[in-house]
Parts: structure tokens; C-alpha cells; sequence
């Protein structure tokens, strides 16, 4: 199901790419753009520009651009129908489809495992409600002190004890049960025999951003092993890259101030519970890069939040080393222990919302917990210290956090400061780019120029009058102006819209480059300049014609009186 061209459109026109970019990279108004330090690479000094005229964005220094659509893609790695998703739900549009041709064959497959997902999270929902065995579960809900909001909320459940439970509901559709078995809610045994995985446990449903069902987590009821079973990764379900809880935590807070990863489905949902509602969980498994890159990305802080014991440090320490080389300027990342024997659940439910937030707040920034650590693998021993920081130390691209660590460093030894060190290591303390690092520069060809000047000023087409001179010129590169003239003849369109239609195009990378290229056409002249580019063009046709007319042995009649007359409209235009 495609969604229809007029939708996105519609999208790009009403989403400000200024507002959109500036809640989650403040943006400084700088002449007539806005400017930032790019958070797509490193930098010190702003090479991240945004226009509003254009409605994209442009980096000098690492060349990310592209509309809002774009950025949404980039920054919060969102497939495109997904970050169309995502705009359209901040302008709290629905997003209609119609019946298309181009989908990719996976998408069948997939959208069918969804489905299948969801209907079975509908399941085992019911059978909290209704299963005869129900009792047990509410028993075991009120022994862990869940309340009926929050299980609706978590869209908890039960898959009831027995081998076809799930199963049970596709006797007679064979394919729905090959569906399940590739979405790793049936098992078959070595002689095909297929059954359910979940069994007598209480379901977590794991949904994706989107809010699909991708995979579950299920808890026995009491102290049988495993306590968790999760769901096998899966054609819908990476383990690795999804979050326990981060749909549900969009849901409450559309830009979320913190988000505190824990270990546990039940920490999440006790802590939300509790009014700590923007917990996550990584999957049984340490964070990884690509669920570290979410969560700098939902928001400005990120606490991890792990157990007191040997254990909970230990797996603090990976993560800290899977999040240096990720950081941003700006991004924060605390670390946060709790007592001994404790868990963000049983923790909460002791101290209370407020407490645990006082908690949350005293966690230790990362260079402390860095440096802690380091003082504790190594005691006395100053090189050995030194040698593993410079090894941490050198991973970070964020130049800011990597000084401010190298200072550190250098207080740790003794030293004065730390530009003692930097030389000595060899550390390239100002890697910015100079801002004017552009691709491309000089004015080009006038049909460079045209076709420039209308991707950046697309309302220069509108309503213009046909060019048939253009159509019939044969010049390298002329059909993509005629092209754009085409559609921007027939429709007001900005920068950014007339780029969106073009996402698939053949010369799409010609007009993203383009669009950013700086012409240096002052905006009183940009007019003026396109149309003298427009009677070059056709000067140019009439040269073509006289070069084709001049060179034929015998001219008819009207081709004599043709040439005549463009012999007397090149002398005119020449004088
Ligand atoms: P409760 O014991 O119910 O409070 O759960 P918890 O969330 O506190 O569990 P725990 O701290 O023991 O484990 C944290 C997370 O590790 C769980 O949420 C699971 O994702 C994962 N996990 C724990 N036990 C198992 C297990 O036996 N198998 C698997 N695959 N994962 C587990
Ligand atoms: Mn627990």
C-alpha cells in the first residue's frame, strides 16, 4: 500500500523544518538560516545550517541534507514510511494509502507476521479476562502489585498452560501456522509437530516505534526456569535493536527531558506504574549501539540504571564502552546505582516516586563513573591507568567530552593540565572544518544556473509560459530543466516538496546538489538572473536552428524565409 504523493505534499508543506529540527538540535538564528553544530558528525564551531525558505537542511561539514523527511529518517532511523509516520502523527494526521504497485516482495510476508503478532497479543489479553485459569494470574498480578491501569497499559497477558493454546486457533489454516512458526510463537519438534512456545506465562507484549507487536517476553508464574522466555529473532524482531517499553514511553512524552534504561520488563512497568513513566528495557541482553543511538535520540539525558552488585557494574561498564563512541555534543549519560539486593521495581515501590528521582538526579555523570572505575581497576598504578583511558579516550568523537575527559586524565596524574598530554598523544584537539568547505562553488554553466535557481526557488516556474525552445534544444542536462519546469508550472510548490518528488528520481543526487549549491545570486537578482538564463537558452535554440538550416544543400521555400528571419533575430539580440 503506497502512500499517495498529494499526502506527502501536503506533509512537507505544513511541517516548519526550523521548528521540527530545533526541538531536538537547538537551533541559532544566522542571517537569513539557522545554524547548529551538526548532529549528524562531530564538531566543535556550527557547520549545520536549516532554511526556511527551502525547507531543508545542509551540513558543509559532513554533507548530511535533505527535508524534513529526511531528517526524521536520519536522525531517529526511521525507514521512510515510518518517518512519514512520524510527522504525520506531530500534526496528528492519519495516513491514507492507496492500493500500489511497488512494494517490495518481503512486505506481503511481513505485514502478514504483524497482523498475526497482534492477534495473538488480542489473545492472551483475552485470557487474562476469561480463561478458566485466570485466577492464578490475577493471584500472581496482586503478589507483584500490578495495577489494572498499568497491565492494560503494557497490554500484558497470559498464554495459558498447554501445547496448543495458540495454536489451537489456526487448526485449519496451515499458512497462518507457517506464519507463526516464522514469527517464533510455535515450535516444531523433530517430527514436525508443531506446538506453542508460550506456555502458563505472563506476556509482555514488545512493540517496535510503530507501536507493532514484534515479539513477546513471558514470565512463569512463580519461581519455575527459565524465568523469561523470549521471543527468537525473527523476520520482524532484532532483539537488538528495540526497546521494552519505548512506544508506550512516546506515548505519554512526545519529547521526553530523560530516559532511564533498566534491566527488567517489570522494572518498566513498575516504575511506570509509580509516575517514573519513561523507563526502557534492553532485551535480556547489553545495551547495544544501535539501542544506545535510540536513546540519545529520544531524548537529551539518558540514565542507565543497573544493580549495586559486581554484576550490575559490570554490565554498567559495557555499556559505558558501547556509548563513547556514539555521544554527540550535547548528549548526557548518567550511571545509577541501586542498594545491594535491590531492583528499580522492588526500589520504587520502597521509596516512592520522588525518592527514586532524587536518586535518578545524584547518578554519576560519565566521566565520574569512567574514572571511578578506572581508579578501582587500578589502584596506585598510573600507567596502567593511563593506558586504558587513552584507549576509552580515543574513541570518542565528540570533541568537547573527549578534552574534558583528557583534563580529567591529566588531574588524575598530576599533571597541570592537559595540553601537555594532548601533544604528547598526538590528539588533534580542533578538528572542526572551516565553514566555507563547500562541494561546489564557482556560477557554472547558465543552465547549471537555471536549474539551481529554480530547486531552490521553485516558484519561479509557476505560471510561467510554455518554452518549446527548450523541449527541442539538444543540450546535456536541458531535459531536466524542461522537467522541472514542467511541475513547477502547474503547481506552487518550496524547495523541499519539489526535492520530496523526486526521492526515487534518476538525477536525484544532481538536485539535492543543486539545491545546496551556493550560486551567490543576491535575492533581488535571483529574478532577473533566471530569466536572462531562460533567453540564453532560447538564443541559444535559434543558433541550433540556424547551424541546422545553414547546413542543408537546398533550402524550401519556408525554410528560406525561417532562416531570414533568424538571421535578423540574431543581429537584433547580438547588438
Ligand atoms: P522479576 O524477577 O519478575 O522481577 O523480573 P526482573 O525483570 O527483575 O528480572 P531480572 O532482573 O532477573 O532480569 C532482567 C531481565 O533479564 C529480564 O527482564 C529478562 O529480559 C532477562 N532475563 C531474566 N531471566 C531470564 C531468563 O531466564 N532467560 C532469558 N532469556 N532472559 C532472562
Ligand atoms: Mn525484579
Amino acid at each position: 500500500m503506497a502512500i499517495p504523493r498529494d499526502f506527502i505534499n501536503e506533509l512537507i508543506a505544513r511541517i516548519d523544518i526550523v521548528d521540527l529540527i530545533d526541538r531536538k538540535v537547538p537551533l541559532k538564528k544566522a542571517g537569513k538560516n539557522h545554524s547548529a553544530c551538526c548532529p549528524f558528525h562531530s564538531e566543535k564551531s556550527p557547520s549545520f545550517t536549516v532554511s526556511r525558505d527551502k525547507q531543508f537542511y545542509h551540513c558543509f561539514g559532513c554533507g548530511a541534507h535533505g527535508n524534513a523527511i529526511d531528517f526524521v529518517m536520519e536522525y531517529d532511523r526511521l525507514e521512510f514510511v515510518d518517518a512519514i509516520e512520524e510527522l504525520a502523527g506531530q500534526l496528528g494526521l492519519a495516513v491514507p494509502r492507496e492500493q500500489g504497485t511497488g512494494k517490495r516482495p518481503d512486505q506481503g510476508l511481513s505485514r502478514d507476521l504483524y497482523e498475526l503478532m497482534e492477534e495473538a497479543n488480542l489473545f492472551y489479553q483475552s485470557q487474562l479476562r476469561q480463561h478458566p485459569d485466570k485466577k492464578k494470574v490475577v493471584d500472581y498480578l496482586a503478589f507483584r502489585g500490578l495495577s489494572d491501569e498499568v497491565v492494560e497499559q503494557f497490554g500484558i497477558g497470559f498464554a495459558p498452560d498447554g501445547w496448543d493454546g495458540l495454536l489451537g486457533r489456526y487448526r485449519q489454516n496451515q499458512a497462518a501456522q507457517d506464519k507463526l512458526l516464522t514469527a517464533g510463537m510455535l515450535i516444531a519438534n523433530d517430527n514436525g509437530k508443531r506446538y506453542d512456545r508460550f506456555r502458563d506465562r505472563l506476556m509482555f507484549p514488545i512493540r517496535d516505534r510503530r507501536g507493532r507487536v514484534v515479539g513477546f517476553g513471558g514470565r512463569v508464574l512463580g519461581d519455575g526456569t527459565p524465568k523469561y522466555l523470549n521471543s527468537p529473532e525473527t523476520p520482524i524482531f532484532h532483539k537488538g535493536n528495540e526497546l521494552y517499553g519505548l512506544y508506550e514511553l512516546k506515548q505519554k512524552h512526545r519529547d521526553p527531558q530523560h530516559v532511564l534504561i533498566v534491566e527488567g520488563y517489570m522494572d518498566v512497568v513498575a516504575l511506570a506504574q509509580f509516575g517514573v513513566d519513561y523507563a526502557v528495557a534492553s532485551l535480556g541482553t547489553s545495551t547495544t549501539a544501535e539501542q544506545f543511538q535510540l536513546l540519545v535520540r529520544s531524548a537529551k539525558q539518558v540514565i542507565c540504571c543497573y544493580d549495586g552488585d559486581q554484576a550490575g557494574r559490570d554490565a554498567a561498564w559495557r555499556a559505558l564502552e558501547t556509548a563513547l563512541p556514539l555521544l554527540k555534543p550535547g548528549d548526557q549519560v548518567k550511571f545509577m546505582f541501586l542498594p545491594q539486593g535491590e531492583d528499580p521495581d522492588t526500589m520504587v515501590r520502597k521509596i516512592g516516586k520522588e525518592a527514586f528521582e532524587a536518586l535518578m538526579h545524584n547518578a554519576l555523570l560519565l566521566p565520574e563513573f569512567l574514572f571511578d572505575t578506572l581508579s578501582n581497576n587500578h589502584g596506585s598504578d598510573k600507567g596502567a591507568l593511563a593506558k586504558q583511558a587513552i584507549s576509552l579516550i580515543e574513541k570518542v568523537q565528540d570533541t568537547v567530552l573527549q578534552n574534558l575527559l583528557l583534563e580529567n586524565l591529566a588531574h588524575k596524574l598530576g599533571m597541570n593540565s592537559s595540553e601537555d598530554l594532548k601533544k604528547k598523544l598526538g590528539f588533534a584537539v580542533n578538528k572542526a572544518k572551516p565553514l566555507n568547505a563547500k562541494g561546489l562553488q564557482g556560477r557554472g554553466t547558465p543552465l547549471r544556473l537555471a536549474i539551481a535557481l529554480l530547486v531552490q526557488n521553485p516558484s519561479l516556474g509557476f505560471g510561467l509560459i510554455e518554452q518549446p525552445a527548450l523541449e527541442r534544444l539538444q543540450m546535456p542536462g536541458i531535459e531536466l530543466l524542461a522537467h522541472l519546469l514542467e511541475i513547477t508550472r502547474e503547481q506552487s510548490l518550496n524547495s523541499a516538496q519539489l526535492l520530496e518528488l523526486h526521492r526515487e528520481h534518476e538525477q536525484k543526487s544532481t538536485l539535492t546538489k543543486l539545491a545546496q549549491w551556493d550560486h551567490q545570486v543576491a535575492d533581488e537578482n535571483v529574478l532577473p538572473e533566471f530569466k536572462q538564463t531562460l533567453i540564453w537558452l532560447n538564443n541559444q535554440y535559434i543558433e541550433q536552428l540556424y547551424q541546422e538550416l545553414s547546413l542543408k544543400q537546398t533550402l524550401t521555400k519556408d525554410e528560406k524565409i525561417q532562416l531570414t528571419k533568424l538571421i535578423a533575430i540574431m543581429k537584433g539580440t547580438s547588438k
